[in-house]
């Protein structure tokens, strides 16, 4: 198997809409690390008079989340990662981590995480709170109940056994009666 270029790791929507041009594509585990909704959109899925809620990743030492790998090609990979640092600006940073790639080795990828802290950080909300923000919230790149929605479903075509993102999906169909 060819292995040269960086890596990039997605859990969220660059699961499901990249964006960017890859060579491979690979579902892969990400240990230590959960998936929240805990950081505000005022740029996709919210506006500054009201954020939406979108994910980042919290340590948790006991946890393990699914995304995806994508091999990017050393010529494109600088480029491809200046447009997703515009794309991320709202307190996503650059970060290494391990991920193991599905029936492969352990590899080390490039994944944007918001840490604790940063200025778009929701802080813990209870999950009604959060789902009364993202049944209301829109912004310039959609519903935040689509981007909800949409991740779900491609956490259910890689097997993905989300708790938080389900139980979130659950209520908001609830709420919105859908
Ligand atoms: C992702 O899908 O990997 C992602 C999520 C939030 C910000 C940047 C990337």
């Amino acid at each position: 198997m060819k292995s040269d270029g960086l890596w990039l790791f997605g859990y969220g929507s660059v699961i499901y809409r990249p964006g960017f041009d890859f060579v491979e594509r690979r579902t892969a585990t990400l240990r230590g690390w959960a998936r929240r909704f805990s950081q505000k959109s005022d740029d996709h899925r919210g506006t500054p008079e009201f954020p939406g809620r979108v994910v980042t990743l919290v340590p948790e030492p006991s946890s393990h989340l699914k995304g995806v790998a994508f091999r990017l090609d050393p010529a494109s990979a600088p480029s491809t990662l200046l447009a997703l640092d515009h794309r991320e600006k709202a307190g996503y940073e650059r970060t290494i981590v391990d991920v193991t790639l599905e029936g492969g080795p352990i590899t080390s990828a490039t994944v944007y995480i918001a840490h604790r802290g940063n200025d778009w950080d929701a802080g813990h909300e209870s999950h009604d709170a959060i789902v009364a923000t993202i049944v209301r919230a829109r912004g310039p790149s959609g519903t935040n109940v689509e981007y909800l929605f949409r991740l779900a479903d491609a956490l259910r075509s890689l097997g993905a056994h989300d708790p938080h993102v389900f139980a979130l999906e659950a209520a908001a169909r609830v709420a919105l009666n859908r």
